[in-house]
């Protein structure tokens, strides 16, 4: 699919290749610099995305905000989405065959940014770019490389939340993030 953003944002607003659709109060595609070096990929809308249809806008949104700063990045510096563009229903996680059918928007996101490095927060959005064998605990931190493009799953930001403890090796990884920018800038 190659399309601009505002036939993409059209697609996406008139979406209703699943049921998530049918509950929600807004569509959240996700927002940044469409020429982002970075982007990041978290799950799904959770309820403040919902209501301001705008990704990672609530207590994990703030946490993310936190920590790309301590990398020296700014929000408007790169490109957040989700790998479904509806909030699921109690902030379950996606069923298969819901990331599935909002997979098309994400590979056009993908298209038209062309970041050089994509930060995957969290089991879904790994296993929905990567593929399912993968497990975060054990390949949190490690980068996968395709067609020039450097992928690295981490921690979600909800989880680090829960979960103070992941917390250090969240950092470890946003300073790899930081280092891999500076690596490809030469
Ligand atoms: N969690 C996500 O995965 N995405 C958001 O936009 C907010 C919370």
């Amino acid at each position: 699919m190659q399309v601009s953003w505002d036939s993409l944002h059209q697609e996406i607003a008139a979406c209703q290749k699943c049921g998530l659709c049918r509950e929600i109060h807004h569509k959240v595609p996700g927002q940044g610099n469409p020429h982002a070096r970075l982007m990041l990929i978290g799950e799904g809308p959770g309820a403040d995305e919902d209501l301001q249809g705008l990704a990672f806008v609530g207590a994990a949104g703030q946490l993310l905000t936190k920590m790309l700063a301590a990398v020296r990045l700014t929000r408007d510096e790169v490109f957040i989405c989700n790998v479904v563009k509806c909030r699921p229903p109690k902030n379950r996680t996606p069923l298969p065959e819901e990331a599935a059918a909002c997979l098309p928007y994400l590979r056009a996101q993908f298209s038209l940014v062309r970041p050089k490095v994509i930060l995957l927060l969290g089991s879904t959005a790994a296993k929905a770019v990567l593929g399912d064998h993968i497990r975060i605990t054990k390949d949190r931190g490690t980068w996968v490389e395709k067609k020039g493009v450097w992928f690295m799953p981490t921690y979600h930001p909800a989880a680090l939340l829960r979960d103070e403890s992941k917390k250090r090796d969240a950092w470890h990884d946003f300073q790899a993030v930081q280092a891999k920018l500076k690596e490809l800038e030469q």
